[in-house]
């Protein structure tokens, strides 16, 4: 199993490409099960998500025909995929695939949407939490389908004609579940409202995809979507948006190893609320042409507070991150975890390190040390394991993170756009 060995110390300086966002890429690539035409994603990361979608895809009958990658002259790689579905394989997706990747949950509303079944086992995925599925079944069944729990499968059927367009509000905010909805009533018969819908930059990407397919769709980016479906959608040309967790994740590492690095080719608003923290703790954030310059000071970080929100607030994607920021800062904050509810699995790593946090329900109390150590630590998911490179790379002497497949599902690269700032990281293949 790889690892990662970092020696810290050193300050980041030069530019790093930010990729297309796994979080976009995800539905997007589960869209094209939507039409029977091709439907060509361009800006694809490369990803161990992406290519485990890539197959699940596969099963369901989609044909996919990966461009070859081109480097461009700041380092960055572009990749284009075109998907096509001519006529869907199966309308199963089974516990093998399922379990290995939640987002592949969503193929639940195009099957549906378009063969007017689906039977989709119960999800897996990161261990941050108990996540279930019941906004997605109430939400489908909202559109008349017919959802079954059994044996550890939903089989969901939609009514003769296919799914009835409906207005039905979310009790509670789900990225996953609004991608379903919004992809689901594109297909169906008459107007859609849905309540409470995520407000993601990513459910913003889908919906100008789904509309460059033909949907009809308003509204998305506000709490209120508006679908009128209809009978087919067709194929379309969409460009995945930047990873705005990839791009926080970043310039949190700066801000914490000091030095001076240009974010390229991703958009200072997507991500305003990070910044803002980001800016509070002490780092300097403009943006410049093509992307974001952040100038990080490392030994005068500011202690912020900072509580995980849906969009517009501060992303639970970037808290475990922002906590290592605050294991140096000059003082006492607290972070505090609103949408899931065990996802402080770094801090028990952390403190590996010497960070000195006290958990208390779901907030955390950070008391800022002068110096991280390096020492051996283990990735537990996707976005903890990160934190950990992070704090590594400012820690004093060497880190070893194991376990780094959760990295290599949501970082593209990640060693290699460090060690071009002058970081010392490198993987370890045992
Ligand atoms: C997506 C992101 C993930 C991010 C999360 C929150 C992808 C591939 N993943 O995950 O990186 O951390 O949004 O921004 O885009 N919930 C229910 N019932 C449901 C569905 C969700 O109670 O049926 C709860 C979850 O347990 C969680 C909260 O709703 O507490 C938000 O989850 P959700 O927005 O659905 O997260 P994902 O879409 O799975």
């Amino acid at each position: 199993m790889d690892r990662i060995r970092i020696v810290g110390g050193n300050a980041l300086n030069g530019i790093i490409p930010i990729s297309g966002a796994k979080n976009a890429a995800l539905p997007l690539m589960i869209a094209s099960l939507l039409t029977s035409d091709t439907l060509t994603l361009e800006n694809v990361p490369h990803l161990a998500d992406v290519e485990g979608l890539i197959r699940i895809l596969g099963n369901h009958g989609v044909d996919i025909a990966v461009n070859g990658r081109r480097e461009h002259q700041d380092g960055s790689y572009s990749r284009t995929i075109h998907f096509t579905c001519r006529t869907v394989a199966d309308t199963t997706a089974p516990y093998e695939l399922v379990s290995k990747m939640r987002a592949s949950f969503w193929v639940i509303g195009p099957l549906l949407a378009r063969e007017g079944q689906a039977r989709v086992s119960l999800p897996g995925g990161c261990a941050i939490g108990t996540r279930p599925v019941d906004l997605f079944i109430e939400g489908l069944a909202a559109l008349g389908a017919e959802m079954e729990i059994d044996g550890g499968y939903i089989n969901a059927k939609a009514p003769k004609g296919g799914l009835i367009g409906a207005r039905y509000t979310f009790p509670k905010v789900s990225v996953g579940a609004t991608h379903v909805m919004l992809m689901a009533a594109s297909l169906a018969r008459g107007t859609t409202v849905i309540g409470n819908a995520a407000r993601e930059p990513e459910v913003v990407d889908l919906a100008n995809c789904l509309i460059a397919m033909g949907a009809k769709i308003s509204g998305a980016g506000t709490s209120t979507i508006t679908i009128e479906g209809v009978p087919s959608l067709s194929g379309a040309r969409h460009r995945v948006l930047p990873d705005r967790i990839e791009t926080g994740t970043y310039a949190m590492a700066v801000a914490m190893t000091g030095g001076d690095v240009t974010l390229s080719g991703t958009d200072i608003t997507l991500l305003d609320t990070a910044i803002e923290a980001i800016r509070r703790a002490g780092a300097e954030v403009s943006a410049v042409d093509g992307g974001i310059r952040v100038i990080g000071h490392g030994d005068q970080i500011r202690p912020v507070d900072i509580v995980t929100e849906p969009f517009p607030g501060f992303p639970t994607d970037l808290q475990a991150q922002f906590m290592g920021l605050m294991t140096r800062a000059n003082g006492v904050s607290h972070v505090t975890e609103t949408i899931f509810e065990n996802r402080f699995m770094h801090v028990q790593e952390l403190a590996r390190l010497g960070a000195k946090i006290t958990l208390s329900g779901q907030t955390a109390r950070i008391e800022g040390v002068s110096r991280l150590r390096g020492a051996p630590v283990m990735a537990t998911d996707l976005r903890a394991s990160v934190s950990l490179v992070i704090a590594g790379l400012a820690a004093e002497g060497e880190t070893m993170v194991s376990r780094v497949y959760h990295l290599d599902r949501g970082f593209e690269r990640l060693e290699e756009k460090l060690t071009r700032c002058g970081a010392i990281v490198e993987r370890i293949s045992d």
